[in-house]
């Protein structure tokens, strides 16, 4: 009897329409076109600019369009999982409102936080969901309103990142497509090097603290550090997992976390990878954390074919990171 394996089988987006660009950030904060994009690779980013609306709101329009472009029943789904690391309130979760409000009447719901490796993680678990055979329809959606804890006046941070969602499909294979192979990691002693400090339950808010007075509402990273830890980590854990399965640099696809063009570069190289075969789309979006790699899905969803090996890679705060590999199951 052949295994069951988690395939993706279809994807779906959601991007705000207001465009931050360089320019306009110039006009914001002490920087320049040129240092961002020869830092980082962005060009301009998504943020979701209207009052009352949060990671529930983009993560809803994502799954939408997935259930629009697929002709997924909502009734079918098993399970809504939200990867965010901005959810929309400290309780309830996410993914329960998401849930009901695209109709998923008859699925359970949780969310999921790692930073930026949250859908990377989210993939190990719907995958594990579906092997086991337990459920068959399983939506997994990154969606960040990273706008919502950047300081528009701290350079370092507000140029790099976005807000965004992408949802995916998980449904059972049987001609050994989908996820095939993953390695994961954490380690709790980068948690300081990246963290939004209060508003959790260390630090909570205080009556009569004024936000934004007060140091830690907003993300805090010492850039360097995380730099170094992303480019060791990242490019090892995809080199590792492409050797274990015995893949050659001409049969991969590099889908990783758009943290830094920088980054992405150091992973391809270290792989050995053709430039034609790495995902990217930081110029339009920025770092949009836990969207990144279902909107990466989206936007090459096109030049993709069945049995394609695509290396998932993530690298983010905590610091939290990994490798999946992948085989895609359609062509579209
Ligand atoms: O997604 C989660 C994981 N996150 C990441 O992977 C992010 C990893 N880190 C990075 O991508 C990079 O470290 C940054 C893009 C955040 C910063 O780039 P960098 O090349 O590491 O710059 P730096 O922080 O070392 O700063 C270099 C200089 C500094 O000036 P001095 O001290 O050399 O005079 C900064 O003050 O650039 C200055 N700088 C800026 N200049 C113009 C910092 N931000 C800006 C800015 N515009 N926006």
């Amino acid at each position: 009897m052949s295994k069951t394996t988690a395939a993706i089988t279809a994807v779906g987006k959601y991007l705000p329409e207001y465009i931050l660009t360089n320019q306009i950030l110039e006009t914001m904060v002490d920087t320049n076109d040129e240092w961002i994009t020869t830092r980082t690779g962005i060009k301009e980013r998504r943020i979701l600019k209207e009052d009352g609306k949060g990671s529930s709101f983009m993560a809803i329009k994502a799954a939408e369009d997935l259930i629009a472009k697929s002709n997924l029943d909502p009734k079918e789904i098993d399970l809504v999982i939200v990867a965010s690391a901005t959810p929309d309130m400290q309780a309830a979760s996410t993914a329960a409102f998401v849930a009901y409000k695209i109709g998923a009447t008859n699925a359970f719901s949780f969310d999921v936080d790692s930073a930026c490796s949250s859908f990377l993680y989210g993939i190990s678990i719907a995958s594990s969901f579906i092997e086991s055979g337990k459920y068959k329809k399983i939506v997994l959606i990154g969606s960040d309103k990273n706008s919502s804890m950047i300081d528009y006046e701290d350079r370092a941070t507000c140029i790099i990142f976005g807000d965004g969602a992408g949802a995916v499909l998980f449904e059972p294979n049987e001609e050994g497509l989908g996820v095939q192979d993953e390695y994961l990691r954490t380690n709790g002693e980068g948690r300081e090097f990246l963290q939004v400090k209060k508003g959790g339950s260390v630090y909570p808010l205080k009556k009569g603290e004024v936000f934004g007075k007060e140091e830690g509402y907003f993300v805090k990273q010492e850039g360097r550090t995380v730099f170094k830890n992303a480019v060791f980590n990242m490019a090892d854990v995809s080199d590792r997992i492409m050797k274990r399965n015995n893949l050659s640099k001409d049969q991969v696809w590099l889908a990783a976390h758009q943290a830094n063009k920088r980054i992405i570069d150091a992973t391809a190289e270290r792989m050995e990878l053709d430039g034609s075969k790495v995902m990217v789309n930081i110029d339009k979006y920025g770092n949009t954390t836990s969207a990144t790699l279902p909107l990466l899905l989206n936007d090459y969803e096109n030049q993709l074919h069945k049995g394609d090996h695509i290396i998932f890679a993530a690298f983010g705060g905590g610091f939290s990171w990994g490798a999946i590999y992948l085989k895609w199951a359609y062509n579209s």
